[in-house]
């Protein structure tokens, strides 16, 4: 995917369309990115003097805030435009309006796009939502035997019937388009394997509640079953916000993310945790393949096109996009939310699987993919806490091993392409790295984030393991919270410190696969962190006395 410039971004999301109702946010270039920064490491570090003292919206907005000439000159420009209902958002990073006559207005007279002002970094449009036409989900939402709800609680040690009893202990999950979930297939879930799922307590968080037999619908599902199975009785917040219609496949994904997550980021009230299972080849990932593709007389405007036709494979536009869902990533840890994001269900190399060999660009991008190491966002920001997926060798679950399928997906794990390799992770990377069977050396950045930082079951992908995860924290939250603690924030820190300063007391190693899926190479599951299943998979009772309490 081409970098696109602010100007022809614009110029793209302005474009003439029907004269319906709908709403456009400028993002405006903000301020104290670096204190953002030392901030959000502060807090999440457990030997800083800052750990866990979260921040309000208030002081945030006073940190990173737009400033008021270029709030000014933004609320200015929509006005002229013919918007209506100016709403400055309240960490002050972006104006929205609403152009209830279609926006017409937005056009000069000679029938261009006005360009917006300068301090606007990029914009960012929601339409009404339209259904498309997607394939049903390819995961399954329920667990069935051997992989039984009590039975992966059993193998981590945690207790079955264990409930939430904080009336605050909240997690959310997150999709756009049709994502939602049965209640229906919730109760049958409860009724064969998880009794004390509270159904009350399982709440939708805006008007929109998905589209039964959309693809992001399968996805929800499985997010819900699995939050209010493993966080009993905790509220499960049902996030979908269909910003517009093309938010289930390529780069509508990305602009619904952002508005999501910058919204959240801006509340009074935000979640203890959030869960995100959806996600697709990182924006740096999609250039990489697309040069490889111009490389072989392949047009920009060619692989674009091919790209766009995949199934949720490169859903992210700009670096700009990522650079402010980065920011907003860093403030919700700042404010105590607990992040986690799955880690990719395509190894080291794709998305989901391989591209369909055709004889022409798709076997281009396939080489490609399997010559790099091709990282997932938002998985591989060093933001968020990353889990893959382990499955039980001959269903055993005594015997953990990486989660693979069919020898063409499997779960993620690599290194990021433009992300730095945060401190607490570069001790067990080095040693990592020191091992046999790593992929040729130029095929990664040795230096980046590494991912992913732990794994659960994820037999039905790693949108499995990730819910699975999230809950497992918010119990572990209901716990803090009981006894007079605030919440965990961004966990990765205190995880990696855990780990390592206690080997095998909150974390049980998961030895054997990779990461190669249909390709020659991917990284091992060895002793230790790997970037395959990261520390293993949870051990309950070391999480509730590492995480729960603070000595
Ligand atoms: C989202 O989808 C629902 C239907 O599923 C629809 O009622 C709602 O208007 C849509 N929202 C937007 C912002 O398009
Ligand atoms: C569920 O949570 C509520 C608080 O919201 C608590 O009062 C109740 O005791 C909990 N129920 C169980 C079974 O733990």
């Amino acid at each position: 995917m081409m970098m696109v410039s602010n100007l022809s971004l614009s110029l793209l999301l302005l474009l003439p369309l029907a004269g319906s109702a709908f709403e456009l946010s400028l993002h405006l270039t903000t301020k104290g990115a670096e204190e953002l920064d030392s901030t959000f490491w502060a807090i999440a570090t457990p030997s800083s003097d800052r750990y866990a003292k979260f921040l309000e919206v208030e002081e945030l907005a006073a940190m990173i805030g737009s400033d008021q000439s270029c709030i000014d000159a933004a609320s200015a420009f929509l006005k002229q435009s013919g918007g209506e209902n100016l709403v400055v958002s309240p960490l002050k990073d972006s104006i929205t309006a609403t152009f209830l006559h279609g926006h017409s207005l937005l056009l000069s007279d000679a029938g261009h796009p006005k360009s917006t002002p300068d301090c606007v970094k990029f914009t960012v449009r929601k339409d009404h939502y339209h259904e498309g036409v997607y394939p049903r989900p390819r995961a399954s939402a329920s667990a069935s035997a051997p992989y039984t709800i009590s039975k992966i609680k059993n193998a981590y040690g945690m207790p079955t019937d264990l409930t939430a009893i904080n009336p605050a202990t909240s997690v959310m999950t997150w999709g756009p388009g049709t994502f939602g979930y049965s209640v229906a297939e919730l109760e049958h879930l409860k009724l064969t394997q998880a009794p004390k799922i509270n159904l009350d307590k399982v709440v939708f968080d805006n008007e929109n509640h998905g589209e039964p037999g959309g693809d992001n619908f399968g996805e929800g599902q499985l997010d819900v079953n699995m939050l209010s199975a493993f966080a009993l009785n905790a509220t499960v917040i049902v996030s979908n916000t269909n910003t517009s219609s093309s938010t289930e496949e390529s780069t509508g994904f990305g602009a619904a993310l952002l508005d999501f997550l910058t919204e959240l980021a801006g509340r009074e009230t935000v979640p203890h945790v959030l869960s995100m299972s959806l996600g697709s080849l990182s924006a740096a990932s999609c250039d990489l393949l697309c040069d490889a593709a111009i490389e072989e007389g392949y047009s920009q405007k060619d692989c674009d096109d091919y790209l766009a036709k995949q199934r949720q494979v490169c859903m992210f536009l700009t670096q700009d996009q990522t650079d402010k869902i980065s920011m907003a990533l860093q403030v919700l840890g700042t404010r105590g939310v607990t992040v986690l994001a799955a880690s990719g269900d395509g190894g080291s190399h794709f998305s989901f699987q391989a591209f369909e060999s055709d004889g022409g660009i798709g076997d281009v991008l396939n080489e490609a993919s399997c010559a790099n190491s091709i990282p997932v966002f938002p998985t591989a920001s060093p933001y968020v806490l990353s889990i893959g997926g382990e499955m039980w060798r001959n269903g055993n679950s005594d015997h953990p091993i990486t989660w693979s399928y069919l020898g063409s997906s499997g779960s993620g794990g690599g290194f990021s392409i433009q992300f730095d390799q945060p401190e607490h992770q570069k001790d067990v990377v080095a040693e990592y790295l020191k091992k046999d069977g790593m992929p040729p050396a130029d095929s990664y950045n040795a230096g980046s984030r590494a991912y992913p930082d732990m794994a659960a079951v994820g037999v039905s992908g790693t949108s499995q393991s990730c819910p699975i995860s999230a809950g497992m924290f918010a119990m572990i939250i209901d716990q803090r919270l009981n006894a007079g603690l605030p919440g965990l924030g961004f966990v990765a820190p205190r995880l990696y410190e855990v780990a390592t300063k206690f080997p095998g007391e909150a974390f049980q190693d998961i030895v054997g696969g990779d990461s190669s899926t249909t390709c020659d190479t991917g990284f091992p599951a060895t002793d230790g962190w790997d970037a395959n299943t990261g520390f293993g998979r949870p051990i309950w009772d070391g999480w509730a006395k590492h995480f729960g309490e603070d000595n």
